[in-house]
């Protein structure tokens, strides 16, 4: 009789609980009419996060106050159109309004996906060009400054509907100063300058993040490897918080590969930190290499009191990178590696590029046969986790990018580096494809004290953090500049080589055969350092002659002239082409071409449309030849 009372009140017990958990968690058909799904475009990620997709509202508007209120007030959408996220919108505006920015508004109604009181929420934004503000049903959440590079803010408590429906209105400003990243600022001709279209918008997709009391707020998988026979250790390192008011017990379980790694647990006080830690020794690992590139699966699951809150799972690679005698070298090989620049850029979308054309990026640089993509800023995390995945290697470059010294010389922009610098390595340093961290872009050529000092600080930063990977720099390739101890600190130095084909400050450079003793002259300087052709390109839209600047004939001709002086430096680490495909620079872009296409930049091998230039294959042939991963 009893047990038959137990049972009873067990199963009313929980049809209550599901009951209350339906209701607490939106209905599947709130959730799809919100574009709300859980999880996220790439894999190496938390499994607490929901894709905010769906129906979004944009539009223009640089009036100053009281727009927030009333765009909080607003129940219709009279004054908005409908869009989606990722977006850029002045993708397609070739104007000169259009690359000096303007600010643009973005509003999004939606429901928590669980709506249980002890649930803590972040919104993250992956990249907002270029200055974020958000508010929440009207409240100020937070700023951002910068795009490329993830940031989260808290849903606070208060403000928070978990029942019904939530607004969040982003506020987006995309005009530049010379003080940001990348600067703005004037060409001779009074045009707007910069090496890349200023596209405005939430570029990259938004989540919401799920705290069940306790978040991961940090990861580390971390390979080494002291030599290529050797046996590897990874240092498996997570940080969680504890949101609660209240301590937490919390322990960490994971894998490797398959092989169980137990972290233990540990009692974690109200409103703050934890970090769990434990080195595993691979005795006889298989190695990432671009034509390798083998993964290994680490998973993670954090609990309480035995109840998974929150699990995360990525994919490492055992390799080693260094700079040995002046040549890089993977995996103890010196390398010859062949690539390519690029930007996240599409004809229709700008650079609020889809997982579609992000594939295509990296099928399009694989198929070229290069091992390494570079660009000015870090890329999308899932054309990172391509690049594991398919074997290439990324050269990781923070858009501190042709900035004048007399703004490298203010604190404020120094700072604002040095913390691009660190998101960029703590968002993507587990990533086995990364290759280098390179701390800008054609600074002065002629650097003194104020570019010495941010290298010697931006160096020194980076390998506190991440002691497993080189430093680099892009530097513009001009004779004239000589030596400089300036770059002392770094391990790579990447030159752009545009000989023959811009003159360069007194035509410095305007004769390509000055390349061959040029690139000796660096060597000569940089000994012990890796050297790397960060950059050479030819524009090219038109068939003609072979002397005339602009032809693909020219630009074949260039390809194939520079590759062989490259090939022709055993000490050469890399040789990249710029760039794997046209994209959007600013209004009156000549790029050299006395025949150009503004705004387009077309010294891509491929046209903005995809299809291949006559110097693609050039390339793909001198590519497949060289044995960029050294002899065995
Ligand atoms: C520079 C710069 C690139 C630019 C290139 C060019 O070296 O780094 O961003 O596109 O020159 O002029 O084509």
């Amino acid at each position: 009789m009893l047990a038959l009372t137990t049972m009873r009140i067990l199963r009313s017990l929980t049809l209550l609980t599901a009951v209350l958990a339906v209701g607490a968690t939106s209905a599947p058909t709130a959730l799809a009419a919100d574009g709300i799904t859980r999880g996220t475009t790439y894999a190496d990620a938390p499994d607490n996060r929901y894709l905010l997709g769906g129906d979004w509202l944009f539009r223009l508007d640089s009036a100053g106050a009281g727009l927030t209120q009333r765009f909080q007030r607003q129940t219709d959408t009279d004054g908005w159109a409908k869009t989606s996220i990722p977006n850029a919108w002045n993708a397609g505006d070739n104007s000169v309004a259009s690359m000096l920015g303007t600010v643009g508004w973005y509003r999004k109604d939606f429901r928590l996906p669980d709506g249980r009181a002890r649930m803590d929420w972040l919104v993250r934004f992956e990249s907002v060009n270029y200055r974020t503000s958000v508010w929440l049903n009207g409240k100020p959440i937070g700023r951002n400054t910068g795009a490329y590079l993830p940031f989260d803010l808290r849903l606070p408590r208060d403000a928070l509907k978990r029942r019904g429906v939530n607004r969040l209105v982003v506020r987006v400003d995309n005009r530049r100063l010379p003080t940001d990243f990348p600067p703005s600022g004037l060409t001779g001709s009074g045009d707007p300058a910069g090496g890349w279209w200023n596209y405005g918008g939430i570029l990259r997709e938004v989540y919401l993040q799920r705290v069940d009391r306790i978040d991961i707020s940090s990861l580390l998988v971390r390979p080494e490897l002291p030599c290529a026979t050797c046996a590897a250790t990874v240092l498996m390192r997570m940080t969680v918080r504890n949101y609660a008011d209240r301590p937490n017990s919390v322990s960490v379980s994971g894998s490797f590969g398959g092989k169980r790694v137990r972290f233990g647990s540990k009692g974690v006080p109200a409103r703050s930190f934890a970090t769990f830690s434990r080195r595993i020794r691979v005795a006889k690992p298989r190695l990432w290499t671009p034509a390798t590139p083998h993964l290994y699966r680490a998973r993670f699951t954090v609990s309480l009191r035995g109840q998974k809150v929150v699990g995360h799972e990525l994919h490492s690679g055992i390799r080693s990178i260094e700079v040995v005698d002046g040549r890089l070298q993977l995996n103890g090989r010196a390398v010859a590696l062949r690539g390519v620049g690029l930007h996240e850029d599409d004809l229709v979308t700008g650079s609020a590029i889809t997982a579609a054309r992000r594939a295509q990026i990296v099928a399009q640089a694989k198929e070229l046969g290069g091992t390494v993509i570079r660009a000015h800023y870090p890329l999308h995390p899932e054309i990172h986790e391509l690049a594991d995945r398919q074997g290439l290697l990324i050269w990781s470059e923070i858009p501190v990018y042709a900035i004048k010294t007399r703004y490298l010389k203010r604190l404020e922009v120094r700072k604002l580096a040095a913390r691009e610098l660190e998101e960029n390595i703590i968002a993507n340093q587990n990533h086995p494809s990364v290759m280098l961290w390179s701390i800008g872009n054609e600074l002065s050529a002629r650097p003194g004290p104020v570019q010495g000092n941010y290298i010697a600080r931006a160096t020194r930063q980076a390998k506190a953090l991440d002691p497993t990977r080189p430093v680099g720099l892009a530097v513009a390739g001009y004779p004239a500049a000589g030596c400089t101890p300036h770059y002392a600190p770094l391990d790579v130095v990447g030159l752009n080589d545009y000989f023959g084909w811009y003159p360069g400050p007194n035509g410095q450079i305007a004769d390509r055969d000055g390349l061959s003793d040029f690139l000796d002259g660096i060597r000569a300087c940089y000994p012990k350092k890796a050297i790397v052709v960060s950059e050479f390109g030819a524009e090219a839209n038109r068939d003609g002659p072979v002397e005339e600047r602009g032809t693909f004939q020219f630009q074949q001709d260039f390809f194939n002239y520079h590759h062989a002086v490259h090939a022709s430096k055993p000490w050469l680490s890399g040789s990249f082409y710029w760039a794997l495909q046209e994209f959007r620079v600013r209004p009156n872009w000549d790029g050299g071409n006395p025949r150009p296409n503004s705004p387009i930049h077309e010294k891509g091998l491929l046209r903005f449309d995809g299809s291949k230039k006559p110097a693609w294959f050039d390339a793909q042939r001198l590519f497949a030849a060289t044995p960029q991963l050294g002899a065995p």
